[in-house]
Order: structure tokens, then C-alpha cells, then sequence
């Protein structure tokens, strides 16, 4: 029994030191110690033996169980451990390897522009309408008082959507005074920014389209030294608080008297230089106080109400901003252009 016992103790020992997965390790464990196994069919054997030798065997047998466990024990841990090498192996991840970068965009500097003029207007109480590109020629024109032989309606320079001349690309966002008196009536205080449409060559200063924004504001008593006063405070906001303005008398068939207005030149403060084209002075918008015929064509008594409106370009007002030299730059979207702001 004592051979059939050491015989066991290492066939089973030398079997756990070669096994190389649990599932293994674990039929050997039920091969030896199982219910089944050798070693218990060994000590199934014990009532044979004499009285002295019984203790002595079974001292031994307990042994043999014993080292058994403690083997099954360690391969176990050496299996794990090895199963654990394994897997980092195989899902090892190399942190070092540069990541890829997702290109995150912003906004475009003539919407920067546009959202912080937007802000000055909404801070004086105006609201901001929105209106149609492809608009009727009553609108961009009749209703704004510009006749059928206006010059500005010629086909050369507008672009018509039908032969009658009767939809067109709006070529000014000035038929958005007439569409906010109709739809909102008075008093109101709006601005409205949008795209504009001319048969214009493309050049550092000209585009076929381009972008104006519209302010109209009706009430009773409104004078001309509301418009002067509310666009003195909207261009030093945007231009600088020591701003030198200058309003020039000019002529818009829409309103009555019309002016243009200029700030001087913040390159050369005035005296003359490639910026201002030697005038010492940039035009930066056109204005006036509403014709009396534009507000009876919108159903408004002129006896009752006046206003004033005014019209700046967006895309001059951006370049100025931010010292954009060329308009294409504005609209090619360049990345290594936009990228800069
Ligand atoms: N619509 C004019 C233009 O495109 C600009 C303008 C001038 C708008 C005078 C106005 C205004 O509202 O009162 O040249």
C-alpha cells in the first residue's frame, strides 16, 4: 500500500506540474481526490490492513491528499497568473501612438460682426426680422417709393425672376421696412440682416451678393436727432467710444432728407491715407427719416408718425472690425483665412 501510495504521490504531482489550463487541472484533481478517485480507492483498502499498520497508512494517505491539494493549489495560481499575461498581451494598447484630432470650427468672423451688432440693437429694444431673398419688385421698389424708370431698376443692374420684372433677388434689405410696417404696424423698432443681390462685377470691394442690414424705427414725435443720436451711439459701440462721425446730405427715394454717414478714418485720424483712399473719412452707412409716401403705402398717417431708417453693409462693417482688406477673402472660405480669427 505504502508503494501504491508514493506511486500516486507522483504520477499525480509530476500530471498538476504539466498542465497548462484549469479545466485540466481540474479532471486531475477528480482523477486523484474525487469520490472516484485513486486515492480513495486506495484507502477503500484500509480494513484490510492490521491494526498497527492502519494509522501508520492512513497518516500517510493524508499526506499524499495533502501535498496533492497544495500542488493543485499553486498550478492554479500559475495558470492564472499565465492566463492574465496572456490577455494583456493580446489586448495590450500602445498609449503612445498619436490620437486623432477632430477639427472643431467657429464662427465666421462676418457672423462675429453680425451677432455683436445684433446685441447693441437688441440692448436699444429693437427686434430682429427676418424676411425673403426673392422678393416682388413692389417691395424692393414701388413701395419704397422708386418709380418704374428709377435707374436702380434697370436690368443691368438687377437680377429678375420673370420677364414681367415683377420677383426679383431683393437688391436691398430696404423692402424689409415695408413688410415689418405691414405685418408689425407702428410704433416699431426693428433691424433686419440678411443677403442683397446686384449684377456686380466680382473685385476686392464688389460682390453679387452681399449681406445688409436694415433698421427702422416709427413712432410719434421721432426726429432727426433720434437717428443721429441712436446711430452716433451704435458706431462708437462698434467703432470705438471716441469715434468721429460726419452725416452727409444724399439722396434715397425712400427717405426724405436722406443722408450717408462717414467715420473719420481711424488709420490716419482724418489727415488722409491708402485705407481711406485720401478722404480721411469711410462711409459707413446710408440713412434718412422715412418719406411720408412710404408710410401712407404702408397705411401709416404721416401727420401722426415719422421714423428714420438706415442701412448698414455687413461685410464693410466686418472688414473694418477686423482690418480685412479684400471682400473675396470674406466669401472664398479659406480656412487658412478664417482659421486666423
Ligand atoms: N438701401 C440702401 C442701399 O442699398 C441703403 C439705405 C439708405 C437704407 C437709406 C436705408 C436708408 O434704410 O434710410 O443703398
Amino acid at each position: 500500500m505504502k508503494e501504491q501510495l508514493e506511486a500516486i504521490r507522483k504520477s499525480a504531482l509530476d500530471a498538476i506540474g504539466a498542465t497548462g489550463a484549469s479545466a485540466e487541472l481540474e479532471a486531475l484533481r477528480v482523477k486523484y481526490l474525487g469520490k472516484k478517485g485513486e486515492l480513495t480507492a486506495v484507502l477503500k483498502q484500509m480494513g484490510s490492513l492490521s491494526a498497527e499498520l492502519r494509522p501508520v497508512m492512513g497518516q500517510m494517505a493524508n499526506d499524499v491528499r495533502a501535498s496533492l491539494e497544495k500542488a493543485i493549489e499553486t498550478q492554479s495560481a500559475v495558470l492564472a497568473e499565465k492566463a492574465m499575461e496572456a490577455r494583456l498581451a493580446l489586448e495590450t494598447v500602445d498609449v503612445t501612438i498619436p490620437g486623432k484630432t477632430v477639427e472643431v470650427g467657429h464662427k465666421h468672423p462676418m457672423y462675429t460682426a453680425l451677432d455683436e451688432f445684433n446685441e447693441i440693437f437688441i440692448n436699444m429694444g429693437f427686434e430682429i426680422m427676418d424676411g425673403p431673398e426673392v422678393e416682388q419688385a413692389d417691395y424692393n421698389f414701388t413701395k419704397l417709393n422708386t418709380p418704374d424708370d428709377h435707374p436702380a431698376r434697370e436690368w443691368s443692374d438687377t437680377f429678375y425672376l420673370d420677364e414681367e420684372s415683377r420677383t426679383l433677388l431683393r437688391t436691398q434689405t430696404s423692402p424689409m421696412q415695408i413688410r415689418a410696417m405691414e405685418t408689425h404696424g407702428v410704433p416699431i423698432r426693428m433691424i433686419s440682416p440678411g443677403r442683397v443681390y446686384r449684377k456686380d462685377e466680382v473685385d476686392a470691394t464688389h460682390s453679387p451678393m452681399f449681406h445688409q442690414i436694415e433698421g427702422l424705427v416709427v413712432d410719434k414725435g421721432i426726429t432727426m436727432a433720434d437717428l443721429k443720436g441712436t446711430l452716433n451711439a451704435v458706431i462708437r459701440e462698434i467703432y470705438g467710444s471716441g469715434t468721429k462721425t460726419r452725416f452727409r446730405p444724399h439722396h434715397f427715394p425712400f427717405t426724405e432728407p436722406s443722408c450717408e454717414v462717414d467715420i473719420q478714418c481711424h488709420k490716419c485720424g482724418g489727415q488722409g491715407c491708402p485705407t481711406c483712399k485720401g478722404e480721411g473719412w469711410i462711409e459707413v452707412l446710408g440713412a434718412g427719416m422715412v418719406h411720408p409716401k412710404v408710410l401712407r403705402n404702408c397705411g401709416i398717417d404721416p401727420d401722426e408718425y415719422s421714423g428714420f431708417a438706415f442701412g448698414f453693409g455687413l461685410e464693410r462693417m466686418a472688414m473694418g472690425r477686423f482690418k480685412i482688406s479684400d471682400l473675396r477673402l470674406i466669401f472664398e472660405n479659406d480656412v487658412r483665412f478664417l482659421e486666423q480669427f
